[in-house]
């Protein structure tokens, strides 16, 4: 599994669970072109990975990331940028189908709190930090720390956390619905592995419609989400897992999912 990555380190810390850890500790794992190479090439492989029902994405106690790699930027000219559509790859991770889970200690800064809230759920260590400070680079977020924070926390905070850069806490990020909680020192990574420990141990086929469902609340009207929402519940009255899930309820068992 771990191949030939040098910026990534991959494990299996649970049945039906990968492990993904930034690795680039000297740098505070600075977000590269080689670590999103990796990264990207990573996910592909465990989205068709059967055995997989669910990722952790962590980094080290110090940074879970604290940003793009500023070195690596500094020197890029607007022409280079845009042909190339900086950054556009760096997304690939939100359109991951599967569960990701972001267990985040330390730094979280810039691209690395925008690749946090790229993850479906965020369990932050009390250390954690985040914050978006690119405008004291004299640029502005580029992969969703304009849109994803301000949907996550609402306009004024990330308004005045986007323009004048300050770092914000864990315990502000829970208390503004950044982070779904906030476990105590130490112990970030173990309960991000039982969350997905948990969700890996569902019906895929369920799994995979009820993010589908929650994510079209970012996209869509109220209307057209309940809309897709009925459309998936329907849909999985297609699925054998619908069966064997209430007959087992019916019959006091334990379901055995079969993914289809
Ligand atoms: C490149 C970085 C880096 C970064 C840290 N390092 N952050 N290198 N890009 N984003 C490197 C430092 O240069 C240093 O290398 C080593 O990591 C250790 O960092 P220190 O600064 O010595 O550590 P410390 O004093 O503990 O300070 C930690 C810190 C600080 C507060 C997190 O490193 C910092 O402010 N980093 C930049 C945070 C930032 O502005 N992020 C946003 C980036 S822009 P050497 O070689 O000196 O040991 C961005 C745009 C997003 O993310 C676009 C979309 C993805």
């Amino acid at each position: 599994q771990q191949g030939d990555y040098t910026s990534i380190l991959l494990s299996s810390p649970a049945p039906g669970v990968t492990q993904i850890t930034l690795n680039r500790p000297k740098a505070l794992n600075a977000l590269n072109s080689t670590l999103f190479h990796e990264l990207n090439a990573a996910l592909r492989n465990l989205s068709s990975d059967e055995s997989i029902g669910a990722v952790v994405l962590t980094g080290s106690d110090k940074a879970f990331a604290a940003g793009a790699d500023i070195k690596e930027m500094k020197d890029k000219q607007f022409a280079e940028v845009y042909k190339g559509d900086f950054l556009a790859h760096w997304t690939e991770l939100s359109s991951f189908r599967k569960p990701i889970i972001a267990a985040v200690s330390g730094y979280a800064l810039g691209g690395g709190c925008e690749l946090a809230m790229m993850c479906d759920i965020i369990l932050a260590s009390p250390t954690a930090v985040f914050g978006q400070p690119e405008i004291n680079l004299g640029v502005i977020p580029g992969a969703g720390g304009t849109q994803r924070l301000t949907h996550a926390i609402g306009k004024s905070r990330a308004m005045e956390l986007v323009l004048t850069g300050r770092n914000f806490s864990a315990q502000d990020a829970s208390d503004w619905g950044l982070v779904s909680r906030v476990v105590s020192e130490g112990s970030v990574v173990d309960e991000a592995v039982k969350v997905a420990g948990k969700i890996a141990g569902k019906g895929k086929l369920a799994v995979q419609a009820a993010k589908e469902g929650v994510n079209s609340a970012y996209e869509l009207s109220l209307a057209q989400g309940l809309h897709l929402e009925r459309r998936l519940f329907h849909q999985l009255f297609a699925t054998n897992d619908q069966k064997i899930g209430m007959t087992a309820f019916a019959e006091k068992k334990k379901a055995e999912w079969t993914h289809s």
